[in-house]
């Protein structure tokens, strides 16, 4: 799988570059203002969150996270991540003034630029209708999925799957464990 899929045209004032560090800020707003979970959550406990999952894919994942620009301004996020020829997009997000622009499918495109060489791809879709549209596009089908809300008792992960201390709980290593139970070679 890879960019050869399509997913539509790339506005023409819009750059999608690699995330840098000065974006993270701005980008909260965008993440924060474009996807309302955990509403409950306090503020700035909740923008901190999100501007640790942006460092962390800074760090951890740099070719697979894109930032979209509109003029000067960060105005979308795509993070995508890789493990065991897996890829999975981690987040997709753009800002509510920017939106059904085109930009979140120029940062798919991009994004799925990352997934060149994997045997299958993964994304936990939200209920937006360009979302379920962009992914449907790029050649993913819909299957049926759980969800579940809460904060994860790390201590009752079992162990020997390598999850990193304050990353996504799907990260490398439960990836890899996963792998077997995924259809190889067809998309998820
Ligand atoms: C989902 C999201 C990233 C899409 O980005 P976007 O820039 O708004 O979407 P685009 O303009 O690129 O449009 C994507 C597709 O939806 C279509 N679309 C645009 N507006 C639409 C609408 N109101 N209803 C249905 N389809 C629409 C576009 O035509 C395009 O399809 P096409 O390529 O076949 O023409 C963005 O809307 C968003 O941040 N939503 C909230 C957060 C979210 O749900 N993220 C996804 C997490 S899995």
């Amino acid at each position: 799988m890879g960019a050869d899929c399509y997913v539509g045209p790339v506005p023409a004032d819009a750059v999608i570059a690699p995330l840098a560090a000065g974006d993270v800020d701005r980008l909260v707003d965008v993440v924060e203002a474009a996807l309302p979970s955990r509403r409950s959550e306090p503020p700035a406990e909740r923008r901190d969150r999100i501007a640790r999952r942006l460092r962390w894919a800074l760090a951890s994942e740099p070719d697979g996270a894109w930032v979209a620009r509109a003029g000067d301004e960060p105005s979308g996020i795509a993070i995508a991540l890789r493990s065991g020829g897996v890829w999975v997009l981690s987040l997709l997000a753009v800002s509510p003034r920017a939106q059904s622009g085109g930009l979140g499918g120029a940062l798919l495109r991009q994004a799925l630029a990352y997934a060149d060489g994997c045997h299958g791809g993964m994304i936990a879709a939200s209920q937006d209708p360009r979302a379920l549209r962009a992914y449907a596009r790029a050649g993913f089908d819909l299957r049926p999925s759980v969800a579940a809300s809460g904060a994860v008792d790390r201590s009752a992960i079992p162990a020997g799957l390598a999850l990193e201390p304050d990353g996504p709980v799907f990260t490398r290593g439960a990836l890899g464990t996963l792998r077997p139970f995924l259809p190889t070679g067809s998309f998820l």
